[in-house]
């Protein structure tokens, strides 16, 4: 059975990646306390004792506002810490898989990005993002680098479970509120674990949009939330965009151009995917 060291395992993704892959693969997840990513040599260290086929990095710092306020403790993580594991993968002849975000193309057009579109990333944590891009493909061969879109799923126990939390806000009130001028793909980590599944059987290399399909604001999200939640509460449209520390892209949507030209592409509709989540753990 092939070995998959997983960073970030007790996050969204990362747990279930650990679940969704641990049939075909014998899985090693690296929490904080078991790995520092920080820490050049003790990352060598855990990762030759495993001695992984496969690495999937999927810790991160993933605070986009108070990374604005502390760029330190962030390059810190996803710079560093990105390198520290592209290094040991290099020298343990695993592939390493690096997460990383369609928010690092930035700004500058109202359509949804290609992987040929440059990045032009805003906030400090998508420049971190794009940095740890750099040190991957500069450092190791065999890769991949896999941008998705606003990750859903997990545990209801996970502090950033947005659904889960639009679904809270909701129950406890008559209205809310929401952004409509902030576009994105609302994305499956479900369908991305099977995304990653193929993608590791083709062993293929570079760099990939991996993204539920459709487009939609943010707004329409959580009214879809609301609607599959069967809650009858009311979501209004925000007037102005949400003011946030961080200056997010206006236009966060992607397309899986290469996946969808080299037929590899397992995405499912956005909307699919919610409602099964939906239903398998909120609606229950
Ligand atoms: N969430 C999204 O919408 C989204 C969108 C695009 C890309 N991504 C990328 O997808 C990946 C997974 O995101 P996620 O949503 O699953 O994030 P998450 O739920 O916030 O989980 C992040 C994980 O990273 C770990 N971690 C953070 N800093 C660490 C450090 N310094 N050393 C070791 N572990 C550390 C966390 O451990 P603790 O539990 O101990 O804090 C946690 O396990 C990240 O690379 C993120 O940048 C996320």
């Amino acid at each position: 059975m092939r070995k998959i060291a997983i960073t970030g395992v007790t996050g969204m993704l990362g747990s279930t990646i650990a679940t969704l892959l641990k049939e075909k693969f014998e899985i090693f997840g690296l929490t904080r306390d078991i790995l520092a990513i920080e820490d050049y040599k003790a990352v060598y260290t855990k990762l030759s004792g495993i001695n992984p086929d496969i690495i999937i990095h999927c810790a991160a710092y993933t605070n986009v506002e108070s990374a604005e306020t502390n760029p330190r403790d962030c390059y810190r993580a996803n710079y560093l810490g990105t390198l520290n594991l592209a290094n040991a993968s290099k020298k343990t002849n695993s592939k390493l898989v690096y997460i990383s975000s369609t928010g690092c193309y930035g700004s500058y057009s109202s359509d949804a990005y290609c992987e040929y579109d440059p990045v032009k990333p805003t906030t400090v944590y998508h420049k971190s993002k794009v940095a740890g891009e750099s040190i991957v493909s500069n450092v190791c061969t065999d890769y991949l680098i896999l941008r998705t879109g606003w990750l859903f799923g997990g545990n209801i126990s996970h502090k950033k479970n947005f659904v889960y939390n639009r679904f809270l806000e909701a129950k406890g009130s008559d209205k809310i509120v929401s952004d409509p001028f902030q576009s994105g793909n609302p994305t499956s980590v479900d369908d991305v674990a099977d995304q990653i599944k193929v993608l590791l059987d083709e062993d293929v290399n570079g760099l990939f949009n991996v993204v539920s399909e459709g487009v939609c604001t943010r707004y329409e999200y959580v009214k879809a939330i609301v609607d599959l939640c069967g809650l009858q509460t009311s979501v209004e449209k925000a007037a102005t965009p949400f003011k946030r520390v961080a200056p997010v892209s206006y236009n966060e949507a992607a397309e899986n151009f290469l996946l969808k030209n080299m037929g590899l592409s397992v995405m499912k509709p956005w909307k699919e995917s919610l409602e099964r989540y939906i239903i398998n753990h909120i609606r229950q």
